[in-house]
């Protein structure tokens, strides 16, 4: 355990900010905040919490990832998403610690149809995109040391996903669907712990990097595999198959949300000579570890 290197982690307690301090606590000291410890709609607390303590490295995974909410909540989406990130951007670049904030492949159009380079044009469709859109910009203003890292459908143990709402209900219902006209990738969250782990210390370049398992899939193949894993291992389900339906019947999505949101990971293996593992090896991996 080096406890010479502390990582901060705002957002402690959501899906990846939780796996992130669990994963690296096992060899830094890691100091986290929940929402409940630390607001980001506050910047006044975000500078008189983080500004007397002492830190090589903040991740921030909190925001606000509700995408509906942020077409009625305009002003607290950009706050939330946009703002925080600039304060917490400049908080780093005053002590001159390493700035690594967590984005969206929603920043997309989804109007391609082959993975989204870093510099591919960011054109989001729904204020959620917009605004974590803007939070990029205005932490790579900040401080242009900052490490801006897109994830997609992120899934994993530390708080419920699409993977584990979709297997809630094959366990119950023989019928079941998921949309089959949407694209991108699984990202696991104990994955992107370990891909991060070579840029917290000893990279120091900033810019924005895609992390995501490899490969792309709709949301009926991401649902039917995960199913297909569980009858593997034998966990209880009803459902065997995943039926398709289609974006457009998603009568409860307010927000815009782009159709191919594949993120191409070339820089990361550019820079370090991995490839992140294929998006099914992840879910089976997680099936196998976490669903009971
Ligand atoms: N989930 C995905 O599929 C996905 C896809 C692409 C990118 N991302 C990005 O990945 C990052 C991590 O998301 P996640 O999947 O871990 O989602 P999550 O579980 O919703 O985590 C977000 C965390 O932010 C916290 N938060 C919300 N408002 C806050 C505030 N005002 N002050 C402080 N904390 C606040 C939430 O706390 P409470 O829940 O207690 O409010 C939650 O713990 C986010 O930047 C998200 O935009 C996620």
């Amino acid at each position: 355990m080096d406890t010479s290197r502390r990582i901060v982690i705002v957002g402690a307690g959501g899906r990846l900010g939780a796996a992130l301090a669990r994963e690296y606590s096992r060899d830094f000291e890691v100091v986290g905040f929940n929402h409940a410890q630390l607001d980001l709609g506050a910047p006044e607390q975000l500078r008189s919490t983080l500004g007397g303590l002492d830190f090589d490295v903040l991740i921030n995974a909190a925001a606000q990832t509700n995408v509906d909410r942020c077409e009625t909540e305009q002003e607290e989406a950009f706050a939330l998403n946009a703002e925080a990130p600039r304060v917490l951007a400049e908080i780093c670049r005053e002590k001159k610690a390493r700035f690594i904030h967590i984005s969206t492949d929603y920043v997309f159009d989804g109007e391609k149809r082959e993975p989204y380079a870093e510099d591919d044009e960011a054109r989001p469709i729904s204020v959620y995109g917009e605004s974590k859109r803007d939070g990029e910009r205005r932490a790579l203003e900040a401080n242009d040391r900052a490490l801006i890292v897109r994830v997609s459908w992120v899934f994993g143990p530390d708080r419920p996903s699409f993977i584990d709402a979709i297997l809630k209900k094959a366990r119950d219902e023989e019928e079941i669907s998921a949309v089959a006209d949407k694209w991108a990738t699984p990202t696991y969250t104990l994955d992107l712990a370990a891909w991060l782990r070579s840029f917290l210390f000893d990279r120091a370049e900033g810019g924005i990097l895609h992390l995501a398992n490899g490969g792309e899939c709709s949301w009926q193949e991401y649902a039917q595999w995960a199913l297909d894993c569980c009858h593997a291992e034998g966990v209880p389900m009803k459902a065997r198959k995943v039926g398709a339906a289609s974006l457009a019947d998603m009568k409860n999505f307010i927000a815009r949300r782009p159709v191919y949101s594949v993120l191409g990971t070339g820089k990361y293996h550019q820079a370090t000579g991995e490839v992140p593992r294929p998006w099914r090896g992840a879910v089976a991996a997680y099936v196998r570890d976490h669903v009971r």
